[in-house]
């Protein structure tokens, strides 16, 4: 009898192993609206040229491949500190951010959870929004963590419900960690705005709740600093603690050299230096320390002023195009008699929870090689002018 005869198949993941299905779909002009990865008008992922002129000068330079200490590299650090916080930013002078690169954003959250299940012990607790990015609960929940939720989005509006989720946070128990995404909330494309982030922060530091902020599209919806809006404001509230975890996946089209990093902010220098030397126990026993190659590309375009330039230049064509893209959908929609969509044009980021049942995403699915998650969620970043018309009447045949 093998040692593993008893091993039972796990669930294939809802996002990854949806693109497994695609791949394996031998349908001509099949498109991938599930998982979150930004394509050009050609369909191609970019290679960003502020990247690859990074790239060049490290291929040029041939550098040999020691390990990179435990948290990452220094510079890529320093600089990602600066993007979340802003180069002026108080607590960065004051070192109460302890940074380690980390192997994608999803990295971070494991080994923040870890970190953070040490600290809030057999009780830990997370409130997590409804719906929310699926890996988060499934990354604390095996961290140990007892999930709770709080209500998000209102689905006959297709926007945000501020007064439940206020409602819901306010009756939290204090040191309950709470789970935010930034920006270009995953799945809904719907977030808070500055008012309403204030009153967000407030009902935290009230309850004396724990932030955790996920951001892995920085950039992607108003640009660098308006997207960073929930962390400045944090950073002013006079909360001592709070987490900031974050990817260049999307915003540098790195995707596969999983770059993130976890930021833990606590009330003073000695907290922080403690802080790091967790977050650096906890990585040792994971993956050891982080990879070089894509840390050194970030680094390279974050450190060069003219590089930096560019790629915000680059970054900012993402957003643009995207923006187009939505209009182009709701446009083409209507074209094609469907329902009003027009909430997909106030949504932010890649992703538009469509309102499609799951039926009808397995009709686009089965009948037009359409991929999109059960949840209804699209990407809208994987439209294009060749393939907008298609997804609109396809879409408007399933509303039939
Ligand atoms: C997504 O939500 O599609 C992306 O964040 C990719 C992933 O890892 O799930």
């Amino acid at each position: 009898m093998s040692f593993f005869a008893s091993v039972e198949m796990a669930p294939g993941d809802p996002i990854l192993g949806l693109t497994e299905t695609f791949v394996a779909d031998p349908s001509a002009n099949k498109i991938n609206l599930g998982v979150g990865i930004y394509v050009d008008e050609q369909g191609r992922v970019p290679m960003l040229a502020s990247v690859r002129e990074v790239e060049q000068a490290l291929a040029t330079a041939v550098r040999p491949r020691g390990y990179l200490p435990i948290d990452g590299l220094a510079a890529y650090n320093r600089l990602t500190r600066e993007l979340l916080f802003g180069a002026e930013s108080p607590l960065l002078a004051a070192g109460r951010v302890a940074t380690a690169q980390t192997i994608g954003g999803s990295a971070a959250l494991r080994v923040a959870a870890d970190v953070l299940k040490q600290v809030a012990g057999a009780g830990a607790k997370i409130a997590i929004s409804d719906p929310s990015w699926g890996n988060h609960h499934v990354i604390f929940r095996t961290a140990g963590f007892e999930l709770l939720q709080y209500r998000y989005y209102d689905a006959a509006s297709h926007g945000l419900d501020i007064a439940g989720m206020l409602e819901d946070l306010s009756r939290m128990e204090p040191g309950t960690v709470v789970l935010l995404h930034a920006c270009c909330h995953n799945p809904t494309g719907v977030d808070p705005d500055a008012a309403q982030w204030q009153q967000i922060i407030d009902v935290l530091k009230e309850r004396q709740l724990l932030p955790f902020v996920d951001m892995a599209y920085q950039g992607f919806d108003q640009g660098l600093d308006a997207d960073a809006t929930a962390i400045r404001l944090l950073a002013a509230s006079g909360i001592e603690a709070f987490v900031v975890v974050n990817s260049y996946s999307k915003s540098f089209s790195l995707y596969g050299e999983r770059v993130g990093a976890l930021s833990m902010i606590g009330s003073n220098r000695d907290e922080a230096a403690r802080l790091l030397s967790k977050i650096k126990q906890t990585i040792r026993t994971i993956y050891s320390s982080p990879s070089t190659h894509g840390a050194a590309l970030v680094a390279g375009v974050l450190g060069s002023a003219e590089l930096r330039d560019r790629w915000e230049l680059e970054l900012g064509g993402m957003r643009t195009r995207i923006h187009e893209m939505r209009a182009g959908l709701v446009e083409r929609l209507a074209a094609h008699g469907a329902p009003d969509f027009g909430f997909i044009q106030s949504q932010a980021g890649m992703f538009s929870y469509s309102g499609l049942s799951k039926a009808q995403v397995h009709r686009l699915r089965d009948e037009f090689a359409i991929y999109a998650l059960d949840s209804g969620r699209i990407c809208v970043a994987a439209l294009n002018r060749d393939n907008l018309d298609t997804v609109a009447s396809a879409i408007a045949a399933v509303c039939r």
